[in-house]
């Protein structure tokens, strides 16, 4: 099972970017604890981050055919891209959104999600946990 884990604009700078909102953990830390699950699972995950909206694209649009599912934090683009929407309904693979903030006790802008409607589910507000879960998530719904 190929899982593609995709990381969306300024979660690069997870760790010093506004830790009273995303924690002190940096995407390595995330990356280390989803690796960890991964092997647990018996999953093989590949990772990218991309603060462009068209490499996100381009990266949604080459998974097909190569991936079984995709997890995904959009970030920003959550909020805004209805191309990040399209490429994964052009697709159609299982993809799950997950945040790290709960988005819904945010702003109001950030309560509007573009991608859940095409998604599996989506899992917010439980720091690095989203993506753990989110993992656990997505292979058993694609194991059923
Ligand atoms: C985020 C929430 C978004 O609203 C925000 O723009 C992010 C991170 C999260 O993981 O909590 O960059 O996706």
């Amino acid at each position: 099972m190929k899982i593609l884990v995709i990381h969306g604009p300024n979660l690069n700078l997870l760790g010093t970017r506004e830790p009273d909102v995303y924690g002190i953990f940096t995407l390595a830390d995330i990356t280390a604890s989803l690796s960890q699950v991964a092997a647990e699972l018996e999953c093989e995950i590949t990772e990218m981050q991309s603060n462009s909206e068209g490499t996100l694209v381009d990266t949604i649009q080459a998974a097909k055919g190569i991936f079984h599912g995709i997890l995904i934090n959009p970030a920003a683009y959550t909020h805004t891209s209805v191309a990040i929407r399209d490429a994964l309904s052009a697709v159609a693979l299982p993809t799950v959104e997950v945040h790290l903030s709960n988005i819904h006790k945010r702003e109001e802008f950030r309560r509007h999600s573009y991608i859940a409607p095409v998604a599996v589910g989506q899992i917010s507000g439980f720091g690095p946990d989203s993506y753990l879960l989110g993992l656990r998530a997505l292979i058993n719904y694609l194991r059923q």
